[in-house]
């Protein structure tokens, strides 16, 4: 089933009720909608887009955990890091795939997986798209937080639209000399206990495990795991952040660590909310949140007076 999306021609992106800044795009139906053989976003796509701003709301799910996740970065890290979550999901082929070195031939890359505005720009698959900008600009510590676009099949754990996060940290000489370490060490240990922190600080105490993996954008590069309601679930993925991404973004001599986390993958294991599709029902969806003394103890209820429709994207 095809569904018309009805509604303005254009969205603003500062019209979500409880937003901390506005946004200062203006995302137009022509801007990502076009009648051209290298566009694959449809209607329904462009309904999505800046529009909902999931992530800026307080009160949502998705804002919820966002937070969390900001203040555990604020309370261990002195406010060090810089925090985006308004960056324009518009971006080019290179900062989506060249600059974090996502290989030709990577399926990513492909019409089928990607929503294509032209030939050369993209709505962004992951914030990763986000980091050599940033980088490039002199941030060495951020947070980026921000909707991203897949062309996946919709089923109760895969949406088009969802929400990562993109955490970054550069280091510099003195900060591994004085260990006695090399760099890349450093960094690999100083990201894993700051990522099981966050973890813990999620989902009480927990027990994880590392898993070896590969990321075109990180050398080494891993998982993590949590043991949660008697089942191993992945956390998020994360790495040493490959040597060229830090030398063409004007940060020579440098190290950094770099991670991803799904947002709504979070909220679903945090609140026990059963299917994504929950996070953008327009019908009599009720979610109240009851906050007990610690995170582990946060549970949302789902009131679902309406079915799940009208969630079909076909092009
Ligand atoms: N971009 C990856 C994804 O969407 C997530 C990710 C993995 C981001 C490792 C990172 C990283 O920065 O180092 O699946």
């Amino acid at each position: 089933m095809i569904v018309k999306v009805k509604g303005p021609s254009q969205h603003r992106c500062d019209k979500a009720p409880d937003t901390r800044k506005a946004l200062p795009q203006l995302i137009k139906r022509g801007d990502v909608v076009r009648d051209d053989p290298t566009n694959n976003v449809p209607d329904a796509i462009f309904s999505k887009l800046g529009m909902q701003l999931l992530h800026r709301r307080d009160q949502n799910p998705i804002g919820i955990v966002k937070n969390a996740i900001y203040d555990y970065f604020d309370a261990n890290y002195s406010n060090k890091f810089d925090k985006f979550d308004d960056l324009c999901p518009i971006v080019s082929t290179k900062e989506n795939f060249d600059d974090v070195l996502v290989p030709l031939d990577h399926v990513s890359r492909s019409y089928n997986d990607t929503y294509y505005i032209d030939s050369q720009t993209v709505l962004r698959c992951h914030t990763t798209a986000n980091q050599a900008e940033l980088l490039r600009r002199g941030h060495t510590h951020f947070l980026v937080t921000g909707d991203v676009y897949r062309r996946d099949s919709i089923d109760s754990t895969h949406y088009p639209v969802f929400h990562q996060m993109e955490g970054v940290s550069v280091f510099f000489p003195g900060d591994w000399e004085t260990f006695g370490l090399d760099g890349t060490s450093y960094a690999a240990e100083d990201l894993k206990k700051c990522l099981e922190g966050l973890a813990q600080h999620l989902f009480g105490n927990v027990e994880m495990r590392w898993i070896d993996t590969y990321f075109p954008f990180t050398n080494p590069s891993f998982e993590l795991e949590m043991y949660f309601q008697e089942k191993w679930l992945e956390v998020l993925g994360c790495g040493v952040t490959e040597q060229e991404i830090l030398k063409k973004s004007g940060k020579t001599g440098n190290v950094a660590w770099a991670f991803g986390l799904g947002l709504e993958w979070l909220a679903m294991v945090l609140f026990g909310i059963p299917d994504i599709r929950l996070f953008w029902s327009t019908g009599a969806v009720h979610l109240s949140i009851l906050k007990g003394p610690a995170w582990g103890q946060v549970q949302a209820i789902f009131k679902v007076s309406s079915s799940l429709q009208g969630h079909e994207f076909l092009d």
